[in-house]
């Protein structure tokens, strides 16, 4: 009987060690440790010696059956341990990740925000007027005659009647001085709208950032002043600044302001904005005594900023969004 047990053991823990699933594990000791199985099997045999014997054949079987359970045991503890070893993430974690595109500020935003900061540290507030406007605000509150060339459809998206796409952002100069009394220190950012074809210098759709100052005593050198200091935080300390004389309906004296900077070794000027000192007319339009205020006026270009700023040979780059151009920015 003795010889009978160690066979068994022997068996049970080889085809323990030969298991490779718990599955297989299961099997295993459902054939040995069962109701039906091997060791019940022997303990029914052992039942039948005689009693001098199955005392030592009776221990002998338990100390059998404690084998097979620990080896069942342990068995089972290494299969865990290796199928949780497969499962470990098979990817190189080391790896840099992945960045999905976040996308960035667009060259003309990031130009408008800067105009912005640079004239909010010069004391201006920022607002803003309607894309479709009056021709009353866009031309007859300005001092543009009914007979200026500007007011011609060519000139002008009309929408119909005295209603039409603004096409410059002067106007908002008029509806913030109707609702307000000075001191006024305004920047007006926005978009505005003519019928030019495109090309590299020109586009139906624009942007303009205009400022308004009105006060009393304001004078030509104020608007030098304030024109120059936002010019050098724009486009660095050795920027200079060119008033020419010129012609706006709205402003009297007026000027184009050129800005100059370095390109090539080479200093170049460009022409950037229209400016001036706002014109008695325009203070009549909104009640104020041109006796009493004076003011200046500025208009600039922010697509022509943002060209500069960020060497943009086309203007239709800047409304493109073609992500090859956009990405180099
Ligand atoms: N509104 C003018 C334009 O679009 C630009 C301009 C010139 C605005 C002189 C002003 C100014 O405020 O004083 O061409």
């Amino acid at each position: 009987m003795q010889d009978v047990l160690e066979r068994l053991r022997e068996e049970a823990l080889a085809q323990i060690q030969a298991v490779r699933t718990l599955d297989d594990l299961e099997a295993a000791r459902v054939a040995y440790l069962g109701r039906h199985g091997a060791l019940k099997e022997s303990m029914r045999q052992i039942g039948k010696l005689a009693p001098e014997e199955r005392r030592a054949a009776g221990m002998a079987a338990n100390e059998v059956k404690a084998a097979i359970v620990n080896g069942l045991e342990a068995r089972r503890q290494l299969i865990e341990r290796v199928a949780a070893q497969l499962t470990l993430p098979t990817e190189d974690l080391t790896l840099p990740g992945l960045h999905p595109p976040l996308g960035g500020e667009h060259p003309l935003r990031r130009a408008e925000a800067d105009l912005r900061e640079v004239f909010a540290r010069l004391g201006f507030e920022v607002v803003e007027g309607p894309e479709v406007e009056l021709e009353y605000y866009n031309f007859e509150a300005l001092n543009i005659p009914a007979d200026h060339a500007s007011r011609d459809s060519f000139d002008t998206f009309y929408v119909g009647g005295d209603v039409l796409l603004r096409s410059h952002t002067s106007p908002v100069q008029v509806r913030v001085m109707e609702q307000r009394q000075p001191p006024i220190r305004v920047v007006v950012p926005g978009r505005v709208y003519r019928p030019d074809t495109a090309d590299a210098t020109h586009s139906p759709v624009f942007h303009q950032i205009e400022g308004l100052v009105v006060g009393e005593g304001v004078t030509f050198a104020d608007l030098k002043a304030v024109l120059t200091m936002a010019m050098r935080e724009l486009f660095g300390p050795k920027t200079e600044t060119r008033f020419r004389p010129s012609f706006f309906p709205f402003t009297e004296p007026s000027a184009e302001v050129d800005v100059s900077y370095e390109a090539g070794g080479k200093r170049r000027w460009l022409e950037l904005l229209g400016a001036g000192m706002v014109h008695p007319r325009v203070f009549e339009a909104v009640g104020y005594d041109p006796e009493q205020y004076t003011g200046f006026a500025f208009g600039m270009g922010i697509d022509r900023v943002a060209m500069l700023r960020y060497g943009i040979p086309d203007i239709r780059l800047l409304l493109e969004n073609d992500l090859r151009f956009l990405e180099q920015l």
